[in-house]
Formats: structure tokens, sequence, C-alpha cells
């Protein structure tokens, strides 16, 4: 794999194949250990392509059997077969029919592209590039054709057999076997091919579209499994309906189906017409799942759903252009998402997600632009930077261009490209034409990498009734872009005036400011607003309206004056982040905090978290401290993880004890005795008890142990009592052990709720954590090709047991080099990812910067890597 095939693929070569195929018909005979593939592929070459001009077709690991073209077997001189291709030397010069049959093994795909096998299901996994695992094929997302499938298998092996699109035939073969065909009348790229077989439980129901067409919806399953897919059904319906509503835009297939299977890589696959989940993105009740994870269930549906429109009737013209489906159908799942439930807890919790993920990859080896320019490995490219901060692109658009000016161009995109491949200048390009705006600086958001930091300084004169307000804006360097240019940076802003309220001004000169908009596309800006009567404090960057780091001088004073008057929540939220962080901060490099600080900030969180009308949700998040991972990325260098840790805590005991009563009553007064339901009301009445708990069980000592067991033992749903559990590992409480060897016998049968167990083993910030997991590893009935397992437990461990990971003996970043060299061998992806948590490897202080950088080079030195594992370890020590 490696040697052979480092090339680098650059976005400036793109150009169009000169063949097309235009039409697939797939015949597909499934049996045990085996499945067999017919093709029949109609190719045409495309204007201007000059007789003789070779057709090289893309594969993976196929083996021919046989080849033809309009009915005429080849002769072997007529093609050549690579691992990676197959070439037909002399095409025929008009349309014409390749037939190629190949044979697969899909119970050995461990990599889960492709036809695999999951549990006794078969099924398929084709975005990016694995559609090239199924049939040779031009493998890219430009070419769109039109698919037909017929698929055959063994009744009582499979007797669900689903494909995109519609079903047009079925019926009974000899031998107690049976097909099914299928055919989608919407061309597509191969990667939204899919098909499944299985022998599956349902459920079904319908939509009735707002032209009145019934759409047949379907939610395939384990047997058994069919009750906890009702809430992913609810959700499907909602994501319709506000699809319609919000965008205009109606499902147009008379199917949609969703298979849920155990053994995937990712989240979940817009297929068309089929989409095809990790089960944990589907099943929930409320004995086995969180309310996080019933959101997480409603999102995915929600964006998978969304993709049909954004990805699928309007695709990508080559993978460069992911983000134009990415980062958009992310922004439209968080509006649902908004829609549905809190905007303002919906956005702070993404901007935690932004900052906890995305920033560290923007300042880290592995940044690049949210359109790369080139890549050695696709894969790779699915990252937080391409799909969260591709989303904050296009909020900003929304922005800068108001609800009505963004839907005008939003309109006119699906107008104007339906049908087709395409890309991000394009994208762009409609909102101009629809607004009559220039986006050409704008475009730079795209092509740019790095996390631009904005800097504010102001003044406030008196005499002259003005005040000034400074801001600039820098771009560090990141890995192959040196120079940065000035971005446009979209703040929308307020000022406060001293008792709460919100400050008028007469004029404002020196920059641009649109409404409650300033719009910073300068290196810097002197905005000078006049006729202000008082110093106001001014509220910046409300609902964070740029991806950017924000370095403020604002005091301590001010920031606890906005987290109690911002009118905008997201404000009040990061008001009170900012007090916290400056203070973890200082603390975890040796200064302390000040008695006056603590009590300032205790006051605060006891006020919020008691506060008359602020909803629950809110309160949760506003009173909860900012995680290790963020301190350490706002500290930036010479991070310690343990010194960041000893920070956090004591500041939660400092906290406790002069706030305590008020956490308690908190605790007492969100006691709920109701039936579980995952409404935004009651999930956030426990979202804000279990936050409450959290302070209590590191603050009280034995009571609050005792409160977090006694809360996990009458539980009556997982939310409560993962959240018990979770806080007693997190204190590691006299009972945490004990606990949690209750979780593992108690849910045994369920893998989703064995997960749970899995990521609290990783979480345990204690020394015995390791040698913990590398038992569970060691057990033999350990599902060793399972990537939510292998996920739950050395993903979550790598990037969120950040004192274990980065021990100073070396043995964290050791347990996880050894595990990615072992998981690399059977699904370079899994193995890619896990790997990616060394990008802040730079940013520890010297000791455990050397022992990190040792485990990779150890890691080099095995020099057997995929081409996945090989590019993230190439970067991630270059950079
Ligand atoms: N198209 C992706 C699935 C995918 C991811 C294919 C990576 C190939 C490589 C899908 O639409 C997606 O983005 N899924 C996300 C979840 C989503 C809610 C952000 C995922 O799988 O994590
Ligand atoms: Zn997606």
């Amino acid at each position: 794999m490696r040697g052979e095939d480092e090339h680098t693929i650059f976005l400036k070569d793109y150009a169009p194949s000169p063949y097309k195929i235009e039409n697939v018909e797939l015949d597909v005979r499934i049996d045990p250990g085996a499945a067999r593939v017919r093709a029949l592929l109609t190719i045409v070459p495309r204007d201007g392509t000059p007789p003789g001009t070779p057709l090289v077709l893309d594969g993976d690991g196929l083996a021919l059997r046989s080849i033809a073209i309009d009915g005429l077997p080849l002769a072997l001189t007529a093609y050549d077969e690579t691992p990676s291709a197959l070439t037909i030397i002399e095409p025929p010069v008009k349309r014409f029919v390749l037939e190629t049959e190949v044979q697969l093994e899909p119970e050995t795909n461990t990599r889960l592209m492709g036809l695999y096998r999951s549990n006794g299901t078969w099924c398929t996994q084709c975005e990016p590039e694995g559609f090239r695992r199924i049939t040779y094929f031009l493998d890219r997302p430009d070419n769109l054709a039109i698919f037909k499938v017929r698929m055959s298998a063994e009744k009582a092996l499979a007797p669900v057999l689903l494909a995109n699109g519609n079903l047009v035939d079925s019926g009974d073969e000899a031998n107690g076997r049976h097909f099914a065909v299928w055919e989608d009348p919407h061309p597509k790229p191969a990667y939204l091919f899919a098909m499944v077989a299985g022998d599956l439980g349902s459920i079904h129901d319908s939509f009735v579209t707002a032209s009145g067409r019934t759409v047949a919806l379907g939610i395939y399953c384990t047997h058994g499994k069919e009750a906890q897919c009702a809430w992913a059904m609810d959700s499907l319906k909602r994501s319709m309906a506000w699809d319609e509503r919000r965008f205009g835009r109606e499902y147009d297939l008379d199917v949609f189906n969703i298979v849920a299977v155990s053994d995937f890589n990712f989240g979940a696959m817009e297929n068309k017409g089929l989409n095809i989940f990790n089960d944990k993105l589907v099943f929930v009740s409320p004995e086995a799942a969180t309310d996080t994870d019933y959101d997480g269930v409603e999102r995915v549906i929600a964006h998978e759903y969304f993709h049909n429109w954004t990805g699928n009737r309007i695709t990508c013209r080559d993978w460069f252009q992911l983000c134009l489906k990415e980062g958009l159908t992310v922004y439209r799942d968080q509006e649902f998402s908004s829609d549905e439930r809190s905007r303002p807890v919906k956005r702070i919790s993404d901007v935690r997600l932004l900052r906890t993920a995305q920033f560290p990859e923007d300042g880290g080896p592995l940044a690049h632009p949210p359109r790369p320019s080139h890549y050695k490995e696709i894969n790779n490219f699915y990252t937080t930077t391409v799909y969260e901060k591709g989303a904050e692109i296009v909020r900003m658009l929304a922005t800068l261009l108001g609800e009505a000016g963004f839907r005008k161009g939003m309109d006119l995109y699906f107008e104007r490209h339906d049908g087709e491949a395409t890309t991000i200048e394009a994208f762009l390009k409609v909102f101009e034409d629809a607004n009559g705006v220039d986006l050409s600086q704008f475009g730079q958001w795209y092509l740019q990498a790095g996390t631009p930091e904005v800097s504010i300084s102001d003044s406030y004169d008196p005499a002259r009734q003005t005040y000034t307000l400074t801001l600039s804006q820098v771009t560090q360097p990141t890995p192959g872009q040196p120079d940065k240019l000035p971005m446009v940076v979209p703040i929308k802003f307020g000022l406060v005036g001293p008792n709460g309220s919100p400050m008028s001004y007469s004029a404002v000169s020196g920059g641009r400011v649109d409404g409650d908009i300033i719009v910073l596309d300068t290196a810097s800006a002197t905005l000078e607003f006049s006729g202000v009567a008082n110093r106001p404090v001014p509220s910046l960057f409300r609902g964070f309206s740029a991806p950017v780091k924000i370095r403020s001088t604002a005091t301590e004073a001010d920031q606890l004056f906005l987290a109690r008057h911002d009118e905008d929540p997201f404000g009040r939220w990061q008001a009170l982040q900012d007090v916290s962080m400056a203070m973890l901060v200082a603390a975890a490099g040796g200064q302390k905090w000040r008695d006056e600080q603590i009590d300032g900030l205790s006051r605060a969180i006891a006020e919020t978290a008691t506060h008359p009308t602020l909803e629950d949700a809110f309160k949760a998040l506003a009173i909860t401290l900012p995680g290790l991972t963020e301190i350490a990325q706002t500290k930036a260098s010479n991070v310690d993880p343990d010194a960041i840790l000893t920070a956090r805590n004591s500041m939660i005991e400092e906290i406790v004890a002069r706030a305590g009563s008020a956490l308690e009553s908190v605790y007492a007064t969100t006691q709920n005795s109701a039936a579980y339901a995952p409404t935004p009301a009651q999930s956030g009445q426990r979202s804000l008890k279990n936050a409450a708990l959290a302070y209590l069980v590191r603050g009280l000592g034995k009571r609050g142990a005792d409160l977090a067991a006694n809360q996990y033992r009458q539980a009556q749903n997982m939310t409560d009592r993962f959240a018990a559990l979770s806080a007693s590992v997190a204190a590691w409480t006299p009972q945490a052990a004990g606990l949690l060897g209750d979780f593992r016998t108690m849910y045994t049968a369920d893998p989703l709720v064995f997960d749970k167990w899995l990521m609290l083993n990783a979480a345990a910030a204690q020394d015995e954590t390791i040698d913990r997991m590398r038992a569970i590893l060691a057990d033999p009935d350990f599902p060793r090709n399972n990537p939510n397992r292998l996920r739950a437990l050395v993903f979550s461990f790598a990037n969120g047991n950040l004192t274990q990971f980065a021990r100073l003996d070396g043995e964290g970043f050791r347990f996880v080099t050894s595990f990615v060299a072992d998981v690399d061998t059977r699904n370079p992806q899994v193995a890619a990812r896990v790997l990616t948590t060394f990008r802040s490897w730079r940013s520890y202080e010297p000791q455990r910067r050397t022992l990190a950088e040792a485990a990779l080079r150890d890691l080099q030195q095995t020099g057997q890597l995929s081409r996945n594992a090989a590019d993230i370890l190439e970067r991630t020590l270059a950079g």
C-alpha cells in the first residue's frame, strides 16, 4: 500500500473524465462466503475525446471473472488489470456496453468499505471510494448515472433485499432463493449507491409531502429492536416537514428506507433513498439511551435526510468540494435542531464542539482549509474543519445576507444546480447573484486554514460622548500557508448600558457597520460611535457570529456584568466561561486565583443556577466549567494536563464551598418522577440536575459520593444513571469501582450500553486506567473489529482523558500507538481517526512533547502502515 501509491491529488489537476458512464445495471448474486457482481455499464466518450483514448476504471481488491464489450468477450491484449484499475486500451468510439463480472468476499472485508457483512447482514458503504470495491467504475462524484440493481439471495438468509430507489420487481427463484430489482430514476454518483440483504425486522410509516404525494418510510434493524426505532422514525418525519417549511424542499421518491447496522465506520450515510446508519444512531430507549443519544439520533437522521437536496440532487464535482455538501448540511441540521429545541442551547453546544475539536485541528499540524487544495487520502479529509468550520461559513453567509437574502441564494442554488455535480465557487456565486453582492474576499474562508484571532480594545470619552472600539485580526501560519490574508469577520454586537439595557448611538465611523453587525474585513479598524451617553460594555460576537478566537481586554467586572445582563444568551454564557477560563489558565500556569475572584464567580454561578426565568438546559451549560481540552487549547503552549486537572478540580471544590447550598437546592428542585420523555423541558431539567450533581460529587466528599450512588441506584432512565456513574468515576468516589462493575453486569446483552461502560473505563483519570483497558482489549471475547467498541474505548481515551493519555511515563501515548499499529491492519480508517488525537502534541510541556514524538516515531519505524494512517502520521510529525 505505502510507497507504491503515495501520490498526491491536486485540485488544480481536475479534469472531466474522457468517458461518461450513463447507465448501470448490476446483477448481484449473494451467497455466504462470496458475492458475484455482474455489471453492464453503458459508456459514451465525452465530446472531444480523441479516438483511441484508453478508458481507465477504478477498482480495489476485485477479482475479474469475465469481460466483454457489446456482448463480445475481450482478448487479453485489449485490457489491462492492476490492483487499482481496469484499463480498456482502445474502447469503441461510440456508445457501448461494457460487461464485467467480479467476485467479492464480504465476510473478510474488515475495512467496512464496499460490500461487507455485519452481524449476518450484507450491506455497503461507498462514500467516498468504496464503489470501486464492488465493481470496476469511474468512481468519482462527477459521473452521474442511472442505476438499476437486481439482487438475489437465499430467502432464509436474506428475506429482505433493499437498494436505492423504487422496487420494480421481485419474486422467487429455484433452490429457496429469491430476487428483487430496484431502480433509481435519479442520476447519481456511485458513492450514493447502496444495497442491503439480510434477515431484518422493520417498522413502517408514511409521510405526505406538501404537494400531496405519499412517501412510504421504513426503518430496518435487528429483530427485536423495532421499538427502539420509533424515535428515529419520528425524527425523520419532522425532518421532512422542516425541510419543506424552512427551505421549500420536498422529498422526491416514493420510498425512503433506513437500515441500522452494527459495524459501521461513521455515523451514517445518505445513500439515495436508502440511508445506512450506525445502529447507535438509530436505537434509543429510556433505559438504554441518554438525552444526548436522543438528540444525536434526531440530528443525524435529519442530517442524512437533508443531504437528499444538499449532496444528492446537487452533488460535488470532486472530493475537494466535500464541504459543499457536508458544511452546508451540518448548517442545515444545526438549524433544524435549533428550531426543534432551544436555539441558544444548541448554539452553545456547537460552539463548544468547534472549540474543542476544530480549533485544535486548525491550530495544529493537520490544519487545512475547508476546501483543501491537495490530498493523499481523501478519507482523512472528513474532518471537523470540513464539517463544523464549513457550517460556520454558511452561518456567516446567513448572518451577512440576512435570513431573506440567504434564502434567496439557497433558492437560486437549488434552481440553478439541481442535477449537477458542482463546486464551492458555484455555491458562492448564487448568493452573489441573488443579492447583488461581491463575496470574493468572503470566499477566503474556504481557502485559508487557521483560526483568525481578533483582538479588541476600547475606550470611552465622556466629554465627547464617544465610544471607540479597536478591532484587529491576525491568522497564524499553518502548514503550507505561511502568509494569511484578512478575513471577512461578521461581528454581531450590542452596547450595554450601565443598567443593563441596550444603549443607542447616533452615528458610527471608521468601519463597516450594518445594523447590528460590524463587518471587519481589514487587518484592523477603529470604530468611533458618537452620541453615547455613558461608558458602555460591548457585547461582541453575539451568537458567536464568526469562528474566531477572541482576545479581549474586558475586565472581570465587565464580564460578570455581561454574564448577568447581556440580552444575548450566548453572550451571557460566554462571559461566565471567560471569567473561569482566565482563572483556570492562570492557575494551571502556577498563578492561583484570588479569593475575591472565586467569590465573584461562585456568586455568578449560584445566581445563574437558581435564576427564575432562564431555561434549565442553558443554566446547565452556563454553570459547567470549561473542559480540560478547552483549557489546554486556550493555554496553547507548555500544556501540563495534570496541572490543568488539578486547577479545575480545586475550582469546583472552592465553588461548592461557596455556592454549595444553591447547588444543593437546585439538585433538590430538579427531581422529577414523571415518565421519561425526550422533550426539551425534561431533558433540560435533567441536564441541570446532573450538572449540579457533578459539582456536589466532587465538592461534598462522602455526602456527594452518596448522592451519586443513590441516584445511580434509583435512576428511572439511562440519562440519570449514566450521569451519576460518570460523576462517580470522574471524582473516583469510594463507590465508583463497584458501580462500574454493577453497570457492566446489568447490561451485558446490549452492545450500545457496553460502549458506555467502555467509555467510562477509558475516562477515569487514574493510573490504573491503561492496565484496565489493556485487559479489556485482551479479552478473547472483545469484538476486535467493531468500530463502535474500539472507538468507545480507545478514541474516547485518547481524545478525552488528557491526563492519562499524556502520562509522564509515556504509557498513554504508547498504548495508543500500539493500538493503531494493530487495528490499522484490519481497519485503516479507524486507525487513522484514532491517530489524529496526537494533533496537539507540540503544545505539551517539553517532557511530554518528547514522549509523544518518540511514540509517533516508533510507529513510523514499523513501516507497515496503511495510506490512511501513514498520511496522518507524516503530517502530524511534519507540522
Ligand atoms: N456522508 C457522510 C458519511 C461519511 C462520512 C461518508 C465519512 C464517508 C466518510 C454523512 O453524511 C455524515 O456526514 N455523517 C456524519 C454524521 C453527521 C451528522 C455529521 C458521520 O458519519 O459522522
Ligand atoms: Zn453528511
